[in-house]
């Protein structure tokens, strides 16, 4: 059993919030707010942080915190100590799964953003038409050069790497230097958007434009279930809540330390980079060269990563040869900075279930992350064109979220018991927690789930049964392909639920249950 624990607070909150603030902020969260209307995305959007991401927040740090106590870093353990019932652990196994599947696509992006950066420095986009920077995103991704392999396993050992070095000389370190950097990057390219002025530089808009049409907000579509859904999806991935890691990281806490100022405090910061800083970066560049209605058709056309990737490197060309590369270079430094953060916490639930019930040391249980990782990011990158990464990012990064944390609100709201929930929430805690979130975690924030949870079936369905009439799941070819990823996907779960098992069977043998 692990001992660990942070080195310090500052350490603590910049690693949570490191956890957070991910290529969600920078590259779902425009995408998002853009498919939904800009305005119209907000207001839902707030509404979800507040009733369902901040009461999640405190769930899942104090059922980390609690199940610490007794030893547990993983969540199949830690909803075990909640509750006797034996399903607990295997619903807890969505908090291992969901990690290793996000991780396996989520580390390729990141490694795009770490050649992308020294692409960037090397002027590569310097003088490349929109085409040109187009075409070279998909040879990249169609593997037509051995950088993005290259990248993705150096990228896969640099957090193997960071991993095996633990809590404080790993992960606190990183977050303490990444960061502050990011936040500096940040800074830079919001202040270039929103100096943008029509005219000048090949801009048609003001920066203002694409800043005020996402902060103005439209009532007329408050009702539409589409946008709520995208809203609560997005709040989940960008907050990591559902996942298991916010659970893993406040494992490590001491049992008297403050939960309700740390939390707070990671998941503001989350928002300010997100809709402050994110928000100031992407739209209004985009719609200071395009207009509104051209970013909407790119993203349309590109999906994700049409305007981060194929688009974003050509605008800063507008700049100057040396402003393009300073640019260039802080855009896809500051993807890779959130996306690492974000990585190594997917790394730690896993390399914690290893060490609490199977003995590994950190080095083993590093290697071991790192090994999974490219086994299963393989089919994600090899088949990336055929649709596995979309697959997995759908199964793992947007459905599992939901179902993982309607399982844990109802354990600790109502199963735990709110009133010993409240007591976990405020003990130690250096600021009062309004009463009114007793209710909203008993009520509000269970009921608004479960009816997100419903609101998607009907978009689960139509994914299983290949209905979808855009995308890679219309193009009957991909079909098999993505059939294999879910597949894996599948056996995953039931590996990892076997290893729980398994681990279970050897506490009751040696009588170290808890
Ligand atoms: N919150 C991260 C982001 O916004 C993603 C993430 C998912 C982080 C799961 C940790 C665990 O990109």
């Amino acid at each position: 059993m692990s001992n660990e624990s942070w080195g310090s607070r500052v350490g603590l909150v910049l690693a949570m919030a490191g956890n957070a603030v991910g290529l969600g902020n920078f590259l779902r969260f425009p995408v998002q707010a853009i498919d939904n209307g800009g305005g119209t995305f907000i207001i839902p959007y707030l509404v979800c942080f507040l009733l369902m991401g901040l009461p999640l927040l405190f769930i899942e740090w104090s059922m980390g915190r609690f199940g610490g106590r007794y030893g547990h870093h993983s969540t199949p353990f830690i909803l075990d100590t909640m509750d006797k019932r034996r399903f607990w652990k295997y619903l807890g196994v969505f908090g291992l799964f969901t990690n290793i599947a996000v991780a396996a696509y989520y580390c390729y992006i990141e490694s795009w953003a770490l050649s992308y950066a020294v692409k960037s420095l090397m002027g590569v986009f310097g003088g490349m038409s929109q085409a040109e920077v187009s075409a070279h995103f998909d040879e990249y991704v169609g593997l037509g050069t051995n950088w993005p392999i290259t990248f993705w396993i150096l990228c896969l050992a640099l957090n193997t790497w960071v991993l095996s070095r633990g809590l404080s000389g790993g992960i606190e370190m990183v977050a303490k230097f990444a960061m502050p950097l990011l936040i500096m990057f940040g800074i830079l390219l919001a202040v270039q958007g929103l100096t943008l002025t029509a005219g000048e530089k090949g801009a048609i808009n003001d920066g203002w434009v694409g800043l005020n049409w996402l902060w103005e907000p439209d009532f007329s579509t408050i009702w539409s279930p589409k946008v709520w859904l995208a809203a609560a999806g997005q709040i989940f991935f960008t907050l990591s809540v559902g996942m298991g890691t916010i659970q893993c990281y406040a494992s490590y806490m001491k049992s008297k330390d403050d939960i309700a100022l740390n939390a707070m405090s990671a998941g503001w910061m989350n928002e300010f980079v997100e809709v402050v800083l994110g928000a100031a970066v992407v739209i209004p560049i985009c719609v200071g060269y395009f207009g509104i209605e051209d970013m909407k058709q790119i993203v349309a056309d590109g999906g994700g990563f049409g305007l981060a990737f194929k688009t974003l490197p050509y605008l800063f060309n507008n700049w100057g040869d040396v402003l393009a590369i300073v640019a260039g270079f802080s855009w896809f430094g500051l993807l890779f900075f959130a996306g690492i953060t974000s990585s190594l916490a997917m790394g730690t639930p896993f390399m914690g279930f290893l060490e609490d019930e199977f003995g590994f040391n950190k080095m083993k249980a590093a290697l071991s992350f790192g090994l999974f990782i490219l086994l299963l990011g393989a089919p994600a990158v090899i088949f990336f064109n055929e649709g596995v990464f979309d697959e997995f990012d759908y199964w793992a990064g947007t459905v599992s979220l939901v179902v993982f944390a309607v399982a844990e609100v109802v354990l600790f709201s109502w199963v735990f018991g709110m009133k010993r929930g409240w007591k976990e929430i405020t003990d130690g805690a250096d600021i009062t927690v309004p009463t009114i979130f007793k209710f909203i975690i008993k009520w509000v924030t269970p009921l608004i789930l479960i009816a997100v949870f419903i609101g998607s079936l009907d978009s689960i369905w139509d994914t299983i049964m290949f209905n979808k009439e855009t995308g890679y799941l219309s193009k009957p070819e991909n079909h098999n392909i993505i059939i294999m990823g879910r597949l894996i996907l599948l056996a995953v779960y039931l590996g990892l639920s076997f290893l729980v098992y398994v681990a279970y069977t050897r506490r009751r043998k040696t009588g170290r249950i808890t």
